[in-house]
């Protein structure tokens, strides 16, 4: 059995796809990213998980549950953090951990020794009984980790676990989500528009973009199916210089942006040096170049044609489309 199982799902505002056809099976003890950016789907798709929203069509089990008809039994067996925080600041750390087991049921003479458990797996054990409105950023995002363990779900969600956090807080958390996924033998799914959060904690990883799953492998193997490296090349002068550029062979992919170009080449070592003597002949001044690995984010460019860090923008067009709806 697959902790999550997928038959297209989908969800539909109105007029809007919010998720489309989502068909997925999530392997037990995996740790499993949505990688996409804002307005993707992806609270949408795991709020559907969690029964909170009613999918427009498709079916979706989870623990074996099935999300529609027994919304009770996949409540009881998930844990969930969600994306805008729900602490209560007046308490604290311990208090709000006692709350939501009572909350849940964890037997009484229970609660003790799991609170203490999870406060330990979370790093917050020694600080526990301050008032939350006194923690860091990390450290309420910490708790919140804690809270959705306190009784012992199979399947965990984390929407977006390390939004608004510095990159340093960030590391930190994702040591603390392999630990668990690890001592607490559960599968997590979570989502992020982070790439390094995706590569440096999925086992495996879904990119979605418009509400569909564009590619899902290993990190590693999304890298690789790119098929060479990147070569990016930034110009002073003469932009059609490009043109010239993308026809050269062994271009296989490139993507423009004003006078910077960023290409899939095999071979990049080799190829470099001939674009810099095709521009010298050309008379164009480079200003740098660089060959790298590829990184998800250039597997997320290759795949949906649309740079991740796009999405500010994209968001505002999406607030948009949903205000034009409701
Ligand atoms: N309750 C709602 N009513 C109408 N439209 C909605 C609703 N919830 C989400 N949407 C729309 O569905 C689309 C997907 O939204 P969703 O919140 O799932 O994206 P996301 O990938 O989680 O984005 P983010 O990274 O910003 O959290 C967006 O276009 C959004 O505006
Ligand atoms: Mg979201």
């Amino acid at each position: 059995m697959f902790p999550i199982e997928t038959f297209n799902l989908t969800k539909k505002f109105n007029g809007l796809v919010a998720v489309n056809k989502v068909s997925l099976k999530i392997k037990e003890g995996e740790i499993f990213g949505l990688l996409g950016p804002n307005g993707a789907g992806k609270t949408t798709f795991i709020s559907m998980l969690c029964t909170l929203l009613k999918p427009t069509s498709g079916r979706a089990k989870v623990n074996g549950f099935d999300i529609i008809k027994e919304q009770n039994e996949v409540r009881k067996s998930i844990g969930i953090v969600f994306q805008d925080p729900s602490l209560d600041n007046r308490l604290t750390g311990r208090e709000n951990l006692e709350m939501h087991a009572g909350l849940y049921g964890v037997p009484k003479e229970e609660r003790k020794k799991r609170i203490d458990e999870v406060l330990r797996l979370v790093g917050l054990y020694e600080r526990a009984n301050e008032l939350v409105r006194n923690y860091s950023g990390g450290m309420k995002r910490r708790l919140e980790i804690a809270r959705g363990l306190i009784h012992y779900p199979k399947v965990l969600f984390l929407d977006e676990p390390t939004l608004g956090l510095d990159p340093q807080t960030r590391e930190h958390i994702w040591e603390y989500i392999k630990k668990l996924a690890e001592k607490e033998n559960i599968t997590i799914l979570l989502t992020t528009h982070y790439m390094e959060e995706a590569d440096a904690l999925c086992n495996r990883v879904a990119i979605m973009d418009y509400g569909e799953i564009k590619v899902l492998d290993t990190p590693e193997n999304l890298k690789n199916s790119l098929e060479g490296d990147i070569l990016m090349l930034e110009i002073k002068n003469g932009k059609n210089f490009f043109e010239k550029v993308k026809k050269l062979h062994s271009v296989k992919k490139i993507h423009i942006a004003e006078n910077k170009i960023s290409m899939t080449v095999r071979n990049a070592e080799k190829f470099a040096p001939k674009v810099l003597e095709f521009a010298r002949k050309n008379k164009i001044f480079v200003n740098s170049i660089s060959v790298r690995k590829p990184s998800l984010g250039d597997v997320f460019l290759h795949y949906t044609g649309r740079e991740i860090r796009e999405e500010m923008g994209e968001g505002k067009e999406m607030m948009k489309r949903r205000a034009r709806i409701l």
